[in-house]
């Protein structure tokens, strides 16, 4: 989607936006002779002008017959939200309506630059699809808009160009990465995917194989990976746009499909667990967001690519491996892979990289669903500090989190009689165990936050931001963090 910027409406072809914050319909007043008509349509229609109540009318516009969209801003609430709803429902609105052109006036609202540019921000997100593998598509349902133009907002456009049109272009390849079927993406193709789409933006990347990976001792990321014809990777992504000192490390758990492996998983939705890689997606389309925003930080990503299946070399429950911590872990339960690919990562990142700050994403367990739904994700950490930085940068982004508790009688719950730990606890208060275990991977000193984003990598119900399915969760949360507090 084209995302331009101007001071007056343009001439031509296109439909028209209007926004109404609720009984205020002062920006109807542009439409002049029309502004009757369309008033008393929007009266007989019952439109209030809450947010997202759109009215679509067909108007004589000075002259030219206009498609018109009466978009509904609602009355106080937070102004950048409802500029991200406006240009949310107007993208998805018109997407394949036949316009090809929509021109969303904002100059009766008195927007910053800022708030004024996240209307193309939310109008770029609404309208990213995955039709690749749709091959009959009607012609009536294919996209037919091609460019979203604001207009009334003094800066908006510098600010769209130097901030959100990279934040655009990070969170769609996440959610590429995220859409993608396990036959199409698996850890190598990860990698490949990955690597030609961040060439030329300056991110360094290093990839490890099993072989390196072996020697170096990873056995519980590779433990999770040796039943699968398709070998794990690591993937390294460095940014380093701000000068000397360690960088920031985020860490993703990247299982490109998730069996559950011996202790299998139950047939029916099993096939979500494509999406078992949102946080290695997350990663990989943060640092395409911040570096392509030339972001003045340093930034290490790690992605821990695996592929979750059971076989004849599969492990086992049972099995006891040694991580590259060199702590050991019987594997109880063969599902509960991702803290295992975790452990190695975030071990491998404070060995090479020495961060004061690890922030660590991953669509960890079920039990996060079952405590904060689908709305939020949860937090858990060792520093006050980071976990109250991530929250505000959590409410600025609209990726939310919840503050989850760690504490030393759940640590005790993962001990093990015959290794130094097990990779899972009692059913009670599973995603803390679960962040539990990372922790121990952990160093002294070391600044760390988990996010539990299991509910929220797909949506089944669209947003002002995304349709149905892939959300693009974390980019904009990491992308927040590293301006606020990196870069702030
Ligand atoms: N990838 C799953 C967690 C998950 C579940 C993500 C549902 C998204 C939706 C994870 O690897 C897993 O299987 N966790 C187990 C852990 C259990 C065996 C302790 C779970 O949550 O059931
Ligand atoms: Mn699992
Ligand atoms: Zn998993």
């Amino acid at each position: 989607m084209k995302i331009g910027f101007a001071d007056v409406r343009p001439t031509g072809d296109y439909a028209l936006v209007l926004p109404v914050a609720g009984k205020d319909r002062k920006s109807l007043a542009s439409l002049g002779a029309a502004q009757q008509a369309v008033g008393s349509a929007l009266d007989r229609q019952r439109f209030e002008g809450e947010g997202a109540n759109v009215s679509e009318q067909f108007v004589d516009d000075n002259g030219t017959i206009r498609r018109v969209l009466v978009v509904g801003t609602g009355n106080g609430g937070n102004a950048e939200q409802a500029a991200e709803k406006l240009g949310g429902t107007t993208a998805a609105r018109l997407l394949t309506s036949g316009e090809k052109k929509a021109v969303i006036d904002v100059s009766s609202l008195g927007y910053d630059a800022d708030t004024a540019a996240r209307v193309g921000l939310a109008a770029a997100l609404r309208s990213w699809r995955h039709d690749r593998y749709r091959t009959k598509l009607k012609d009536n349902q294919k996209p037919t808009l091609e460019e979203v133009v604001v207009v009334g907002a003094q800066g908006a456009e510098q600010r769209y160009r130097s901030r959100w049109a990279a934040v655009v272009e990070g969170v769609s390849l996440t959610r590429e990465l995220v859409t993608e079927p396990a036959n199409i993406i698996y850890p190598e193709s990860f990698v490949e995917r990955v690597k030609a789409s961040l060439e030329g933006t300056g991110v360094e990347i290093e990839v490890l194989n099993r072989a390196q990976m072996e020697k170096l001792g990873m056995g519980a990321l590779l433990g999770v990976a040796q039943g699968s014809a398709r070998e794990a990777r690591l993937l390294i992504l460095n940014w380093n746009g701000g000068g000397k000192g360690e960088p920031t490390a985020f860490v993703g758990k990247g299982v490109t499909f998730d069996t559950g492996g011996i202790s299998i998983k139950p047939a029916a939705g099993m096939e979500a667990m494509k999406w078992d890689m949102g946080g290695a997606g997350a990663v990989s389309g943060a640092l395409k967001a911040l570096a392509l925003r030339k972001a003045k930080a340093n930034i290490v990503g790690i992605c821990g690519l695996v592929e979750n299946m059971p076989g004849g070399n599969a492990q086992r429950p049972g099995d006891v491996v040694t991580t590259l911590s060199g702590q050991t872990v019987e594997v109880i339960n063969t599902d509960a892979e991702g803290r295992l690919v975790l452990a190695d990562a975030v071990a491998y990142v404070q060995r090479n990289y020495k961060p004061k700050t690890i922030i660590d994403l991953a669509t960890l367990t079920g039990a996060i669903l079952v405590s904060l739904g689908h709305e939020w994700a949860g937090l858990f950490s060792n520093n006050e500090d980071l976990a109250s930085d991530l929250l505000k940068a959590a409410g600025e982004s609209g990726d939310k989190l919840w503050r989850m508790p760690l504490a030393e009688p759940f640590d005790r719950l993962i001990d093990s009689p015959i290794a130094d730990m097990k990779n899972v606890g009692p059913r009670e208060g599973g995603s803390i165990t679960a962040a539990q275990f990372i922790q121990r991977f952990i160093e002294n000193g070391v600044r760390w936050a988990h996010i539990d984003m299991a509910g929220k990598a797909w949506s089944d119900k669209p947003s002002s931001t995304y349709e149905k399915g892939a959300t693009g969760y974390g980019v904009r949360l990491l992308d927040q963090y590293v301006a606020d507090v990196l870069e702030g």
